[in-house]
């Protein structure tokens, strides 16, 4: 059983590679580039207030496996597979505002087009938002999202009790071109399309 859903996830992580020579849309459709971009990006810097001394209540930055989707499925909503054994978890016990970045030199993109990391052409985005746990229906969802995109995750130990999460986004910020930062209000993120030209 394991094996095949392990072959289904190889299959699936094929087609990623397939859909990586998909166009970043242009810099102006600036939703359809953050939803472009969330969706690109295997994984994410989480920002959370910490609860651990010595740096209770200032802003602890860690890295996260993300996926709003399977290949050519982004739904938007980054999801994450999480443990209560984590140091950034603890955090979002106590506070669970955070903030999310992705960028596109985390994929090919950057480094094809020469483009150093912080120049707003090496499109990147910032979350702003809070991390819930799931229902069991979403959760059927982001096990999908994830286990297609980081089919390790199939044998993570048992015992961490890992659990689905997502990140509810109250604000999208936008680095993709110059003039500055541009934000998208989360219904705009969702309705816009990161693939087809008609959105
Ligand atoms: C589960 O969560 C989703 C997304 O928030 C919501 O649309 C759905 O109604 C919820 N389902 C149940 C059974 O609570
Ligand atoms: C989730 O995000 C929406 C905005 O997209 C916001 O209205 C809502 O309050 C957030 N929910 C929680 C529990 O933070």
């Amino acid at each position: 059983m394991r094996a095949l859903l392990r072959d289904v996830c190889l299959l699936l992580l094929g087609l990623t590679a397939a859909s990586s020579r998909v166009r970043l849309p242009p810099h102006d459709q600036v939703a359809r580039v953050a939803r472009f971009v969330a969706h690109q990006c295997d994984w994410a810097s989480l920002a959370t207030i910490s609860s651990h001394k010595p740096v209770v209540g200032q802003p602890f930055s860690n890295v996260f496996s993300v996926s709003d989707g399977p290949p050519g499925f982004g739904s938007g909503v980054p999801y994450m597979y999480l443990t209560r054994m984590e140091i950034s978890v603890q955090d979002l016990e106590v506070n669970r505002q955070a903030s999310l970045s992705m960028s596109l030199a985390q994929t090919d993109y950057c480094h094809q087009q020469g483009l150093d990391p912080q120049s707003p052409l090496c499109a990147h985005i910032i979350l702003s938002g809070s991390v819930l746990e799931v229902n069991s229906t979403e959760a059927e969802f982001a096990k999908k999202a994830l286990f297609s995109r980081h089919p390790e995750m199939i044998d993570w130990p048992s015992d961490h009790n890992w659990f689905f999460v997502k990140f509810n986004i109250t604000q999208v910020w936008v680095l993709d071109y110059f003039g500055g930062v541009k934000t998208v209000n989360p219904d705009d993120y969702y309705q816009a399309s990161p693939n087809n030209k008609h959105k």
